[in-house]
């Protein structure tokens, strides 16, 4: 790996304020970065950077709701305008979506497509013609282990993440000798606060990290040094979630049990109107 992957790079992070994206933010600057924490709320995002201070100047903020287009293409120009270019952008921000099928309105589906999938897309949209135009870069979108795995109960939100999964890769290639690197996170349950949040204000089932959820500074710090070694599809942890993967791509018998019984169990869970982990 390349210890001096990040030193002095121009990094972008969404969703910087909060969880895999703050804990993000933190690795970058211990690694020597210029990061700008990029939030939809000024409040959040200057807490955040505040308690970041220690890093001087290399902290700075940027204010973007990542589902208007305008706000990401002038966040991601603006930097570039001010710091002559950019390295890395972490298309990080995204919400869950645990939910059973029948209770999702098309206003859910909307929703969670334009924040996990459109906010991706406007950004790469953005920032490939200026990556393309210095000669480097680096994309790291976040999709999760929902982009590799299909898990019951999470068809909304696996159907956005598969499709951050599957543009990144495509572009990977299809940059490849242009100089771009292009990464995808597939995260599996990290303990964030994402877990408490619900879908649009409503809760379904007990909302709760996680016992087993991996905390977020090691994520940072793993992918972090996967980035750095120019891998696609990064799973963190990348154990058992790897061997999940193989198994369901292979159609294992054994990981066919394991979703089948999730599903049975998040049935009867929601239904108790219990806790669906
Ligand atoms: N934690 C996990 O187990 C896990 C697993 C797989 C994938 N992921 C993915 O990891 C990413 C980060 O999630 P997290 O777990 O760190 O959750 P989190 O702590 O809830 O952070 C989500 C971040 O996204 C921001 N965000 C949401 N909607 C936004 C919008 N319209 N414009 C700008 N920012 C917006 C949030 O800002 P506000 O605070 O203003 O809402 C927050 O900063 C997401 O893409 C998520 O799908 C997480």
């Amino acid at each position: 790996m390349d210890s001096e992957y990040y030193t002095g790079k121009i990094c972008i992070v969404t969703g910087a304020n909060s969880g895999i994206g703050y804990a993000v933010s933190e690795e970058l600057l211990k690694r020597g970065a210029i990061v700008y924490l990029a939030g939809r709320s000024r409040e959040k995002i200057d807490a955040a950077a505040a308690q970041l201070q220690a890093y001087g100047d290399r902290v700075r903020t940027l204010i973007m709701d990542v589902t208007k287009q305008e706000e990401v293409q002038k966040g991601i120009e603006g930097t570039a305008a001010e710091t002559g270019r950019l390295d890395f952008l972490f298309n990080n921000a995204g919400v869950g979506g645990t939910i059973p099928f029948e209770r999702a309105t098309l206003e859910d589906w909307r929703q969670i497509i334009d924040v996990n999938l459109w906010s991706v897309i406007y950004g790469v949209h953005t920032a490939v013609p200026i990556m393309l135009a210095q000669g480097s870069g680096h994309i790291v979108n976040t999709g999760s282990i929902a982009g590799i795995v299909p898990p019951p109960f999470q068809a909304l939100y696996s159907l956005t993440k598969y499709g951050v999964v599957g543009m990144t890769e495509c572009l990977k290639y299809e940059f490849a000798e242009k100089g771009l690197h292009f990464s995808v996170i597939c995260p599996a349950n990290i303990a964030t606060p994402i877990f408490n949040k619900g879908i649009d204000g409503r809760a379904y089932g007990e909302l709760r990290i996680p016992e087993d959820a991996y905390p977020a500074e090691k994520a940072a710090s793993d992918i972090l040094d996967r980035v750095a070694e120019h891998k696609g599809i990064i799973v963190v942890p990348e154990e058992p979630n790897t061997r999940l993967w193989q198994g369901y791509v292979m159609g294992t018998p054994e990981i066919e049990e394991v979703l089948r019984q999730m599903a049975h169990d998040r049935r009867e869970a929601f239904e108790k109107g219990g806790t669906y982990f």
